[in-house]
């Protein structure tokens, strides 16, 4: 696996493998490196003959008090799992590769709506980060694929509509969230629960489940799912900052047909944790 720091030098290898015929699917991810983002990998495998993933901690999605300073940055640890998961590129640029004049005066992307609702509202002008971020990536690395994880799913959503809105070239690819024994969904952020949180922490994927399981017996009673599972979660110790059903599409307020999700944002202790269900329908 190559390491490359610089813009240029993913274009020129990127360029070089298309002169051969192949196809580059493309990992973005903040590094840390886990089960999960190994699972992305192997995702981006089945669909591309060559590998490329950036670990970049993106300032511009961060808000004030959040933890971008302590965000875990593990960077030696990661080349080896991406090497041993099989990538061939790893693109890993300082801050100022990306925003030559700071991310405050960078252009933005902003998915109007998509972006402010649920996690935007909590987490104002994240999104805002994401998109950008993610649009500057697939203009540098310009895969055929890029793949992104259903534990994050507004993520997902948001990075779909932006990339038909601006026409973009690329295939995006959904990869099922990787979860422990318990069902705790595995995410960089686990690792700021101490031992007790961590027993509690599987109640918000079995809470999604409980959810689940009235929508697929037909319940339309959203309002009184969101609080039975706000509830739920309260009574474990969690600060909640949404539980909410959703269409699985577009993510609006769910309509007669189609599948739905349920999402949720709580904290525990130190750790902010999101987690999703979605659930089929006729
Ligand atoms: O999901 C993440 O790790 C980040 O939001 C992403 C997509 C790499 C953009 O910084």
């Amino acid at each position: 696996m190559e390491t490359v720091v610089t813009i240029a030098a993913v274009r020129a290898m990127v360029r070089g493998w298309r002169k051969h015929g192949h196809r580059v699917a493309f990992v973005p991810t903040m590094g840390n490196l886990h089960a999960g983002h190994v699972s992305l990998i192997e995702a981006a495998r089945r669909h591309g003959d060559r590998f490329v993933a950036s670990i970049f901690v993106n300032p511009m999605q961060f808000g004030p008090n959040e933890d971008f300073a302590h965000y875990p940055r593990t960077p030696t640890e990661d080349g080896r799992m991406l090497a041993a998961a099989g990538c061939d590129l790893m693109f890993m640029p300082e801050g100022a590769e990306i925003y030559a004049n700071g991310p405050e005066r960078a252009t933005r992307v902003e998915v109007p709506g998509l972006s402010r609702i649920l996690e935007g509202e909590v987490r104002p002008g994240h999104f805002e980060g994401v998109a950008t971020i993610v649009a500057k990536l697939l203009h540098i690395v310009e895969p055929d694929i890029a793949v992104f994880g259903e534990k994050d799913f507004q993520q997902l959503t948001v990075i779909r509509r932006m990339v038909a809105d601006l026409c973009m070239p690329v295939e995006i690819i959904a990869a099922p969230t990787v979860r422990d024994a318990d069902g705790f969904a595995k995410s960089s952020r686990n690792q700021y629960l101490n031992e007790a949180e961590r027993a509690l922490a599987p109640a918000i994927y079995s809470t999604l489940q409980a959810a689940a399981r009235r929508l697929a017996a037909g319940d339309t009673e959203y309002a009184s799912i969101e609080h039975a599972g706000f509830k739920a979660l309260e009574a474990v110790g969690f600060r909640v900052d949404y539980f909410s059903v959703r269409q699985a599409v577009d993510l609006n307020a769910p309509g007669p047909s189609g599948a739905l999700v349920v999402l949720t944002a709580a904290r525990l202790g130190k750790a902010r944790l999101i987690d999703n269900i979605r659930i089929e329908r006729a």
